[in-house]
C-alpha cells in the first residue's frame, strides 16, 4: 500500500514538473516558430461532450494545450488532419473528446528522450483511439508513433494517409504476412477498393508487383484502375460472389466491406497453400460496448478462436486485422511515397471551420479516397 502510495505521489509531481516545464517550453517554441497564438496556455480545437450525431460536434477556442507527460513524447503543431468511419463512430469516456487520427505537422517540442525529431521537423502520424486527438492546433504524440513527412508531398497530402495506410500495412504485411520480397505474380482480392484504405492497399500490393482484383462500385472503377488494379468487378452489377467465383482463386483477400462478404469470400481462396484472408471489419468494439470490457474480450477472443479453426481445417487462413501506430512503419510507407509508388488520393479538401461539414460527408459514405481538413 505505502509502495502504491509513493507510486502515485512521484506521478503526480512528476506530472506537475512536466506541466510547468512544458508550459515554458512551449511558449519559447511556439515564438520560436510563430504560431497565431504565443502566449496561450488553451488552442482551437473541435470537441465533443457527449456522443452523438453531428450536432454534438463543438468548436472552442478553450482547449486545454497539451503538455509532455512522458520523455518520449512530442508535441506537433498540426497543420492538417483528415476524417475517417472511426471518427464518425468514436466512443470513450474522456470529454471533453478531440476526434481525427491523422496529423501532418511540425514539431513543437520534444521529451527528454526523443532522439530521431527535433523542434521545426516536419512530420507525420497517426494517433491511436485512446488518445485525444488531431482536430486541434497541438496534439501530443508517443516519438515511435510520428515519422518524417515524405518530401514529395504537402501538409494536406500527407494528413490524408497515416491512419488508412498503417491499417492496411498491418493487414497486408503484419497479419497477411505480404511484402516486397513475396508478392510477384501473388492473386491480390480487395473488397471495398474505392475508400481510405482500400485505394492506399491497391497501390502497395502494385508496389510490391502483385495481381490486384479490385471490388467497388461501377463509378469508382476508373479511379481503381488508375492506381493500379488489374481487374475490377462492380459489385452492384449482378453477383459479386459469382462474379469472383470466375476468376482464378486468390492467395490473398482484403476485407474492408465486412457483414455478409465473410460467408463467401474465403471460398475464393486457394486451398492448402497458405492463402489468407483478412478482414478489417470485426465484432471487437461491437461487444465490447455490448457486453462491458471483460466479457467484451472473453467474446472476441471466442469468436476469433472458433473461425480461425474452422477455416484453417478447409484448408485456409482467417484473420482479423486493426491499426496499428507505428512511427517506423510510417519510415517505411514514406519511402514508398518518396519513390513515387504511393498517391495521397484526396476526394475532398475542408478548411478547419467546416468540419462538421466533412463529417457529414464521410458519414454519408461512398468515399472515394479521403477528406481532407486544413487546419492552418
Ligand atoms: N480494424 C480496424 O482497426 C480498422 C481501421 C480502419 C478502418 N476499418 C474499417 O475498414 C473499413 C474501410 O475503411 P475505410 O477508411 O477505407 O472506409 P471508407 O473510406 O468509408 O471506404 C469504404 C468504401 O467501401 C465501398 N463499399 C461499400 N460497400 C461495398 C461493397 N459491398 N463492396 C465493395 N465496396 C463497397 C464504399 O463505396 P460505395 O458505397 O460507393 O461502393 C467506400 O468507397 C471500414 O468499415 C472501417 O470501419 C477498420
Amino acid at each position: 500500500m505505502e509502495f502504491l502510495k509513493t507510486c502515485v505521489l512521484r506521478r503526480k509531481a512528476w506530472t506537475t514538473v512536466c506541466f510547468w516545464r512544458s508550459q515554458v517550453i512551449q511558449k519559447l517554441s511556439v515564438r520560436k516558430i510563430g504560431t497565431t497564438s504565443p502566449r496561450s496556455t488553451v488552442m482551437p480545437a473541435w470537441v465533443i461532450d457527449k456522443y452523438g450525431k453531428n450536432e454534438v460536434l463543438r468548436f472552442t477556442q478553450n482547449m486545454r494545450m497539451p503538455i509532455i507527460h512522458y520523455p518520449n513524447e512530442v508535441i506537433i503543431k498540426v497543420h492538417a488532419t483528415s476524417v475517417n468511419p472511426i471518427d464518425v463512430n468514436m466512443r470513450r469516456e474522456e470529454f471533453p473528446l478531440t476526434l481525427g487520427r491523422d496529423v501532418s505537422g511540425v514539431v513543437m517540442e520534444c521529451g527528454l528522450d526523443v532522439r530521431y525529431f527535433k523542434p521545426g521537423d516536419e512530420v507525420w502520424a497517426a494517433v491511436p483511439p485512446w488518445k485525444q486527438g488531431t482536430l486541434s492546433e497541438f496534439v501530443v504524440v508517443s516519438g515511435n508513433e510520428v515519422s518524417h513527412k515524405p518530401k514529395s508531398l504537402t501538409h494536406t497530402q500527407a494528413a490524408s494517409l497515416p491512419y488508412v495506410a498503417l491499417t492496411a500495412w498491418s493487414a497486408i504485411n503484419k497479419v497477411g504476412g505480404l511484402n516486397e520480397k513475396n508478392c510477384t505474380g501473388k492473386r491480390v482480392l480487395i473488397l471495398g477498393a474505392s475508400g481510405g484504405v482500400g485505394t492506399f492497399a491497391i497501390q502497395v500490393m502494385k508496389a510490391w508487383d502483385a495481381h490486384v482484383t479490385a471490388v467497388c462500385s461501377q463509378d469508382a472503377s476508373g479511379l481503381v484502375k488508375k492506381l493500379g488494379a488489374d481487374d475490377v468487378i462492380d459489385y452492384k452489377s449482378g453477383n459479386v460472389e459469382e462474379q469472383l467465383k470466375s476468376l482464378k482463386p486468390f492467395d490473398f483477400i482484403l476485407d474492408n466491406v465486412g457483414g455478409s462478404t465473410e460467408t463467401w469470400a474465403l471460398n475464393l481462396l486457394k486451398k492448402w497453400s497458405g492463402a489468407t484472408y483478412v478482414t478489417l471489419v470485426t465484432p471487437f468494439l461491437l461487444n465490447m460496448d455490448r457486453l462491458g470490457v471483460a466479457d467484451g474480450m472473453l467474446q472476441t477472443g471466442v469468436t476469433m478462436g472458433s473461425k480461425t479453426l474452422k477455416h484453417f481445417w478447409q484448408g485456409v487462413h482467417y484473420r482479423w486485422a486493426f491499426f496499428m501506430a507505428s512511427g517506423l512503419y510510417l519510415d517505411d510507407i514514406a519511402k514508398l511515397v518518396d519513390e513515387g509508388k504511393i498517391q495521397p488520393v484526396i476526394e475532398k479538401t475542408f478548411p478547419f471551420s467546416e468540419v462538421p461539414e466533412a463529417f457529414l460527408k464521410v458519414e454519408r459514405g461512398h468515399a472515394r479516397g479521403k477528406t481532407v481538413i486544413n487546419v492552418i
